[in-house]
């Protein structure tokens, strides 16, 4: 479900052909590679649990809130972090798509989202369990120097210890993940929060293929399959999952 992006990066390569512009282009493409976009979905405006329209103040920092975009079933984890959050972080899908992340959205800047599917194996939270969740409070893991390192302020999967930075776009600190969660992109507009695209690598296509049939049944036929609506409903993690695994 990812976006090519064949045609702008042989538009590049193009233009970078020409004589004139070779020596330009090449400075460049080492500075800056050409970005995917996000990939466009419907709009949808995030409301609370009264159907309200989702206020800043609401939004509580140091904890995860769950909704499910761009899909019925498709969980994202909505987050305040507590600080503004310039962006710009320059990530790769598995496939080694650049794309550029945009940062935080809200009054302050502080506020992101990304799907909540693992880019291991795909643990996600379900109505029952949740091994993947924000956790503000230092956990302990295993760094890329393989020294015993803790940190706080990160997305947790307990299935096999993938730890990613969501201040940075979700990239992978820790573990097996071989690419960063995707990011939802946000927009603020009239003191309101919408969801308008994905980007980075999603993994909606292998989500339904693996947990299609647990998901017929949690949602009563095909709809898990359909666009998330106009609206989509936040609410804590602790009222959608029934159990919160935390690890480390
Ligand atoms: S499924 Fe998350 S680390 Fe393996």
């Amino acid at each position: 479900m990812n976006k090519p992006i064949g045609g702008d990066r042989r538009d590049f390569i193009k233009l970078c052909s020409s004589a004139g512009v070779a020596l330009a282009c090449g400075g460049a493409a080492a500075l800056a590679a050409p970005q995917a976009p996000a990939q466009a979905f419907p709009r949808a405006l995030l409301v609370d649990t009264q159907g309200e329209p989702l206020r800043p103040e609401a939004l509580p920092s140091g904890q995860a809130q769950i909704f499910f975009y761009p899909y019925r079933s498709t969980p994202c984890f909505l987050l305040d972090l507590g600080e503004a959050l310039p962006g710009g972080a320059e990530l790769q899908t598995e496939t080694g798509v650049p794309y550029r992340w945009q940062g935080g959205v809200g009054p302050n800047r502080s506020v992101v989202a990304f799907s909540a599917i693992c880019a291991h194996k795909l643990t996600h939270p379900s109505p029952m369990v949740s091994f993947i969740g924000y956790r503000e409070q230092p956990v302990g893991f295993v760094n890329r120097a393989q020294q015993v390192e803790r940190r706080g302020h990160v997305i947790q999967c307990c299935s096999e210890h993938s730890l990613y930075d969501p201040k940075r776009g979700a990239a992978v600190i820790s573990g097996p993940a071989p690419q960063p969660l995707a990011a939802i992109e946000l927009a603020f507009v009239d003191g309101a929060f919408h969801a308008t695209g994905v980007y980075g690598g999603d993994l909606f296509a292998r989500y339904f293929e693996q947990f299609g049939d647990r998901l017929q049944l949690e949602y009563a036929g095909d709809g898990y399959a359909e666009p998330a609506g106009e609206q989509c409903v936040v609410q804590p993690m602790e009222g959608y999952t029934r159990n919160l695994i935390r690890c480390g």
